[in-house]
């Protein structure tokens, strides 16, 4: 049976938890210290709590509403020609796989991920669900694997993208790694898009020694702040010649 509604899930979902308990927490014990006759601890602990709580709110707004909005702006300025073969690198339940899927009627799309971490339900079978929900399965590979060594031959994608994943490995090198792998399996002339809250001057820096041009960085805005400023998210943009 087809389901009728994509979930996508929640990133990072024991950071929203503790985000939004956190503040419920300090907000009851500022009310406390205020019973007790303690202003001063009770004016610092409801400042605490409402930015925890401020926090929770912009983590939610991001993961339910803001990135959707970001890609969808981001998908649209690429202006696909329809055929595309596109990689989505630590794809998840497959939010900006399942877009891509929808620019490129007669091309396909490769999900790739360990499945392991980081988003709440994430599964090939959550993926396929949200895939079947969107009404893009035609055209939807999902593989398992790690992007630090993609089983994929270069120059075999007309588009690499990849939302929030890069930073879960835990070392620069790891790291390096997968964008210079994304980077070997572009076509020439294919392009790369990396949204991340880490890191992003070193991702450029890895493509400028691969040899991509036009490698740019920008913020994506508030709307992809995971929990404030502090977890704004960039792009990476780039071109392999
Ligand atoms: C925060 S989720 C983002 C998922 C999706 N891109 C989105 O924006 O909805 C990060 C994803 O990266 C995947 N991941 C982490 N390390 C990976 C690796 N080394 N290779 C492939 N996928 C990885 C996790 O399993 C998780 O699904």
């Amino acid at each position: 049976m087809v389901d009728l509604r994509a979930n996508y899930g929640v990133d990072a979902p024991a950071v929203l938890a503790g985000l939004a308990l956190g503040g419920v927490a300090e907000l009851a014990l500022a009310a406390v210290t205020f019973a007790i006759g303690w202003p001063i601890l009770g004016v610092v602990l409801l400042i605490g709590g409402l930015i925890l709580i401020i926090g929770a709110a912009l983590f939610a707004h991001t993961t339910f509403r803001g990135k959707f909005r970001i890609w969808d702006a981001e998908l649209d300025r690429l202006a696909f020609k329809g055929d595309e073969r596109v990689l989505d690198l630590g794809c998840g339940r497959g939010l900006v796989l399942l877009r891509a899927a929808a620019k490129v009627p007669k091309g396909k799309v490769t999900g790739l991920d360990l499945w392991t971490r980081d988003q709440s339900g994430n599964s090939q079978d959550a993926a396929w669900a949200n895939a079947r929900a969107e009404g893009v399965a035609d055209r939807v590979e999902l593989v398992t694997g790690d992007m630090r060594s993609l089983p994929f031959e270069d120059a075999t994608f007309d588009l690499v993208v990849s939302s929030l994943a890069v930073h879960n490995i835990p070392d620069a090198d790891g790291r390096a790694k997968a964008v210079s792998e994304a980077f070997r399996v572009l076509k020439p002339g294919g392009r790369l898009r990396l949204a991340d809250f880490r890191n992003a001057r070193d991702y450029a820096e890895v493509l400028r020694e691969c040899g991509a041009e036009d490698v740019r960085v920008y913020d994506l805005g508030w709307r992809f702040w995971y929990g404030g400023p502090q977890g704004r998210t960039s792009m990476i943009a780039a071109r392999r010649p």
